[in-house]
Order: structure tokens, then C-alpha cells, then sequence
């Protein structure tokens, strides 16, 4: 068993907001670089995302990549420390969706895999939610190859700090929201530049308007 590869991928402002203050956030990228997400979806294994995305957008995180379904279709994950997530969201509606959990409330559960998620629960990691070394195995035990990560800045915040990140691809459209708007990652509490997760620029392209930038793990 093999742990999946595992891409960040991150739309912003050009400086690296992902909403105003107010929470507005559709749509800083644009048509052209969220029809290129739709194509990673597709390229990867699994999409994962953490129950504050789902409770704010309410994402299908199906790849729909001209607006048309893929054939294959990436396996759907939330991470959900206390099963917030509505029973209702529309990624429910597309298929089974994996939950991550830690301790699950029974009755929680039950809606949810009433509504069709598969509970799945590990252990604990930091804050007490699922531990994302662990569910990553767990994905690769599911012959999971490989995983994008859709969330936003507190999950985007765990996975650096878990040093799970091979690749980040950033999205970041010509515009600036300034220091009032949402940063794209939180606080990682460093405390000296040397300890600051690094990565390598792969290549940089226009994407409509917007930049994308692919970077990989420093040093591989
Ligand atoms: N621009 C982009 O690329 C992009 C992409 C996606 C979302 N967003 C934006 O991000 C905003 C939502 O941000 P967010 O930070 O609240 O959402 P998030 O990062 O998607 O979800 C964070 C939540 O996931 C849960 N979680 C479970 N296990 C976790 C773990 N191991 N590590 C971290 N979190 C874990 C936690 O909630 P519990 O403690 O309740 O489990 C946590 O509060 C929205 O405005 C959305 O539009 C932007």
C-alpha cells in the first residue's frame, strides 16, 4: 500500500486572498482557470476537502471539464471533525462520498450515511480532528494514487504543516484584495524563515487571464 501523492491546489487574488472580509469570494479566478480545475479533478484519484468548504460554498467536487461529466470521476472526501456537514449538500447527490471522522456522534453518522456518505473514521491528529497521515493511508489502502486538495486555509494550513504537500497549483487572477480579505492559508506559527515549508517553481503559464503556477516539493 502506497500513500497518494498529494496536490494543493490554491485560487487567489494576486495577493493570495481567497475571499473578501465579508466572505464574498465568486469569482476571483476565471471561466478558463476553473475549467482547468475541472481537469486536474479529473487527472487525480480522489478530491478532499474540510467541512468549512462544504458548509460555505457547498461544492458538487465533481470534474466536469467543459461542463461535461468525466468518465472517470475523482472519489469524493470530507474531512469532518463533528459531522457538521448537511445531509443535504449537493456532493451527496453525485455518489457515495468518504467522511473522514475522528469520533463520530452516532446519530450524525446515520444521517450522513443515510444521505450517502461512507463514515470512515481514524484517529486523532492535531486539534482532534482525523489525522491526515491517516487518512491518507487510509485512501491509499483504497488504491488511491493520488489526491487534490480543495479547501480552504485551515485545512490548506494542516496539510503543509504535515509536510503531505508534492505539489501546489496556484491560480492567481490579476486583481488585490488587500490585507482585509482571506488569506489562502492560515497562521503555520513559524517562528524563523528557516523552518518555512519550501517548493520548487515547475512551470508557470498564462491560464486566460489569470497565472498558474505549479511548484513541487523542495528537493525532489
Ligand atoms: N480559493 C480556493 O482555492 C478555495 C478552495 C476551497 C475553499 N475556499 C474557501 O475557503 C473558505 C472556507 O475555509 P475554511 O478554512 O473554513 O475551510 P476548510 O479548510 O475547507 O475546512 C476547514 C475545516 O475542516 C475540518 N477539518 C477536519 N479535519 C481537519 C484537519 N485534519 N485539518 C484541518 N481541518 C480539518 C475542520 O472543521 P471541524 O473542526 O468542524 O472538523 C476545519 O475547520 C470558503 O470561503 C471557501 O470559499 C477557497
Amino acid at each position: 500500500m502506497s500513500v497518494p501523492r498529494v496536490t494543493l491546489k490554491l485560487a487567489t487574488s494576486l495577493d493570495a486572498r481567497i475571499a473578501l472580509g465579508s466572505g464574498e469570494s465568486r469569482w476571483i479566478t476565471s471561466a478558463e482557470s476553473r475549467e482547468q480545475v475541472h481537469r486536474l479533478r479529473a487527472a487525480h484519484g480522489a478530491v478532499l476537502t474540510g467541512a468549512g468548504t462544504v458548509a460555505a460554498d457547498d461544492p458538487v467536487l465533481t470534474a466536469r471539464p467543459g461542463g461535461v461529466a468525466a468518465e472517470t470521476q475523482p472519489v469524493r472526501v470530507i474531512l469532518d471533525s463533528r459531522l457538521r456537514t448537511a445531509a443535504s449538500a449537493k456532493t451527496f447527490e453525485a455518489g457515495p462520498v468518504l467522511v473522514y471522522v475522528s469520533d463520530p456522534d452516532p446519530q450524525r453518522a446515520a444521517a450522513l450515511a443515510e444521505a450517502g456518505a461512507e463514515i470512515v473514521t481514524v484517529p486523532a491528529g492535531a486539534a482532534g480532528r482525523p489525522d491526515l497521515n491517516a487518512v491518507l493511508a487510509d485512501l491509499g489502502g483504497r488504491g488511491i494514487g493520488s489526491v487534490m486538495i480543495e479547501a480552504g486555509a485551515v485545512l490548506a494550513a494542516s496539510v503543509i504543516e504535515a509536510d503531505a504537500v508534492d505539489r501546489i497549483e496556484w491560480f492567481r487572477a490579476p486583481m488585490l484584495i488587500g490585507g482585509d480579505g482571506l488569506p489562502v492559508i492560515a497562521p503555520l506559527g513559524l517562528e524563523t524563515l528557516d523552518g518555512a515549508p519550501r517548493y520548487s517553481r515547475v512551470e508557470v503559464r498564462a491560464c486566460g487571464p489569470d497565472l498558474w503556477e505549479s511548484y513541487q516539493r523542495a528537493g525532489v
